[in-house]
């Protein structure tokens, strides 16, 4: 199924930038989300370092956030996240295909990002977006009393044969 399948308004989808105040209810996405959750202090660092974060609200929920960096024309993923009780409506495609068009319209030709090698979920959205496996960054993430590894993906944001 393709993302643009129903529009976000028959859906109640509101796309909108993170602000201070919705830090209390993305971190409720947040700890529910990740086994290894960023801190309330992360958020507020990528608001104030100007990066683009994102929320997904059905109605008045937010349900799920996205955190990008733009920079000398790259971006970085740096977080995508849908509460699991709304996984599976293609909200993440949504929320990461809105990330992706920001990118582009701020310049950026290629975007990156790092997932945990057991992440399969995250794998195939990433995998069925365009992005590749680029590189591995081993024992990068705590994992129980372990590490695991981080796959880097990339995906080019250009269209190589266009002018
Ligand atoms: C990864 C995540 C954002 C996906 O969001 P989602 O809204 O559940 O995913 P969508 O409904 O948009 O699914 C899009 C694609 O993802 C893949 N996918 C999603 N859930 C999957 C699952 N349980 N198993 C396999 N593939 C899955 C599929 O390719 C799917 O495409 P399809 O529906 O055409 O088959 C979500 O699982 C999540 O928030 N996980 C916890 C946080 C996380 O790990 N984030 C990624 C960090 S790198």
């Amino acid at each position: 199924m393709s993302g643009g399948d129903a529009s976000e308004g028959q859906l109640g989808l509101t796309f909108r930038p993170m602000a201070d105040e919705d830090l209390t209810a993305v971190m409720a996405v947040e700890v529910e989300g990740y086994s290894h959750p960023w801190s309330q202090d992360i958020f507020r660092d990528c608001l104030r370092a100007g990066y683009h974060c994102w929320v997904l609200q059905v109605g008045e929920r937010l349900v799920g956030h996205g955190v990008m960096s733009v920079a000398v024309g790259e971006c970085q993923i740096l977080n995508l996240c849908v509460h699991p009780d709304w996984q599976g409506r293609q909200f993440g495609r949504r929320l990461l295909r809105r990330l992706l068009a920001i990118a582009r319209q701020r310049q950026a030709d290629t975007a990156f990002l790092e997932v945990r090698r057991s992440n399969h979920p995250a794998i195939h959205l990433y995998q069925a977006e365009g992005f590749c496996e680029t590189g591995l960054r081993r024992n990068y993430y705590p994992k129980g009393q372990g590490r695991e590894d981080a796959i880097i993906m990339a995906k080019p944001l250009v269209n190589l044969l266009a002018d």
